[in-house]
């Protein structure tokens, strides 16, 4: 029989790895499946729900941890769990694997086998195993929302008897998963809503949500998108024309929502501070990119900052302020992987080394460090 462990995550992380919902799917597929006690507790799936489901709820992560044949977690795993780990055990996590490497490859040189989550391949067949798209969807419909409870105004037009309330005009930079959420979630409370992206094929999308596109839709432009279906960084000039274009639109927005990266980059520079200094007071910014630097030049990660008026969001986690959603959906993401990982008539662990989605997602085996994207191979 397979052993799965859940332990409880850190003081900053309210999301976990299991719910009620993969527990019961795990226990079906022959596992079982040992989680911490109250490490459900910030998702509100409590000890009593998940043993409903068939889990095996136990004190302490080490107790969890002893003798399982895989470790689920949303961030990486302590060094402490990672030595109580046996020998060739499987962790997956969102693991990081670009941040802290000297803690990779200590966590590496524990002997467990490594699975990244953030690695998925952009592939059909690992849709359902898409954590960052999974946990961008819902950090983009709440960045709209957090940001209409910042700007404290309302946000569709309003005719009444008293009066008319004007609509809102809410400005979506980054037109990617969390931005495209961010759109539908902005047209949804009314506001008057435009985006911006410098991939050709996001013009369609932005349209067909109801919302303006505004781009420097230029040669460079034409090719922004790579094969794997992301941005590629810009020009210098191409940077300059967007910078005009964009500052001259921003001065009449209410509400900025900023969401745009480039892989294994600092998010780029979008917001300059004359640019925040021509807003109106009252308007509100959030910073998606914050974590990676951020997008607007004055943006504090993990605060909100007052800047003449202008509310300057810099939230990290936000996928953790709706957790109980948030770790619904990566414990399903978790589950769709391990599926492939089990050999469902065996009730065993059967791991197909060359299928793109177990050598996309592994970090380390056997002692080392092994992703091509991490040992320059
Ligand atoms: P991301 O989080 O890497 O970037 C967010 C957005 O920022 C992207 O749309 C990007 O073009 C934009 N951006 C980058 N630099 C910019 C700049 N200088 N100015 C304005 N915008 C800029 O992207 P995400 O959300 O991970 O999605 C990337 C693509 O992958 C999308 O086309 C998405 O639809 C696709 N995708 C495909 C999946 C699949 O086939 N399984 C699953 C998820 C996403």
């Amino acid at each position: 029989m397979i052993t799965i462990a859940v332990t409880a995550e850190g003081p900053d992380e309210p999301r976990v790895a299991v719910s009620p919902e993969t527990v019961k799917k795990l226990v079906a597929l022959g596992a079982a499946v040992k989680v911490q006690s109250g490490a459900g507790l910030r998702s509100r799936f409590s000890d009593e729900m998940l043993k409903a489901q068939g889990a095996e709820i136990v004190d302490g992560a080490a107790a969890a941890i002893n003798g399982a044949d895989i470790l689920l977690k949303v961030r990486r795993p302590s060094p402490e769990e990672l030595a109580a780990l046996k020998p060739g055990a499987l962790v997956a996590a969102m693991i990081e694997p670009f941040n802290d490497r000297p803690g990779l490859e200590s966590a590496a040189g524990r002997g467990a086998t490594l699975f990244s989550m953030e690695f998925m391949p952009r592939i059909t067949r690992a849709q359902s195993m898409d954590v960052l798209s999974s946990q961008a969807n819902l950090a983009g419909y709440k960045a709209v929302v957090d940001g209409a409870s910042m700007f404290g105004q309302a946000l569709p037009m309003m005719m009444t008897a008293a009066g008319t309330v004007p609509a809102a005009k809410i400005f979506i930079m980054g037109v990617g998963v969390a931005g495209l959420q961010a759109i539908a979630t902005a047209r949804r409370l009314g506001g008057i809503v435009s985006a911006t992206d410098v991939r050709p094929a996001t013009k369609e999308q932005v349209q067909s949500l109801g919302a303006k596109f505004v781009a420097v839709e230029d040669d460079e432009f034409k090719q922004a998108q790579t094969a794997a279906g992301y941005a590629k960084p810009m020009s210098p000039e191409y940077q300059a024309k967007q910078a005009e274009l964009v500052a001259n639109h921003i001065k009449i927005q209410d509400i900025v929502i900023t969401t745009a990266l480039i892989p294994g980059r600092p998010a780029p520079r979008l917001i300059t501070k004359a640019m925040v200094e021509s807003m109106k007071p009252g308007s509100v910014i959030v910073d998606l990119a914050a974590e990676r630097g951020g997008n607007c030049e004055l943006t504090v990660p993990g605060q909100t900052v007052d800047v003449g008026g202008v509310t300057i969001a810099g939230p990290i986690n936000l996928a953790g302020t709706v957790a109980v959603n948030a770790s619904s959906l990566y414990a399903k993401n978790l589950l769709a992987f391990l599926e492939v990982l089990i050999d469902k008539k065996e009730k065993a662990l059967k791991i197909d080394w060359d299928d793109d989605i177990v050598k996309g997602t592994l970090v380390a085996k056997d002692g080392k460090i092994v992703h091509p994207n991490l040992t320059g191979n």
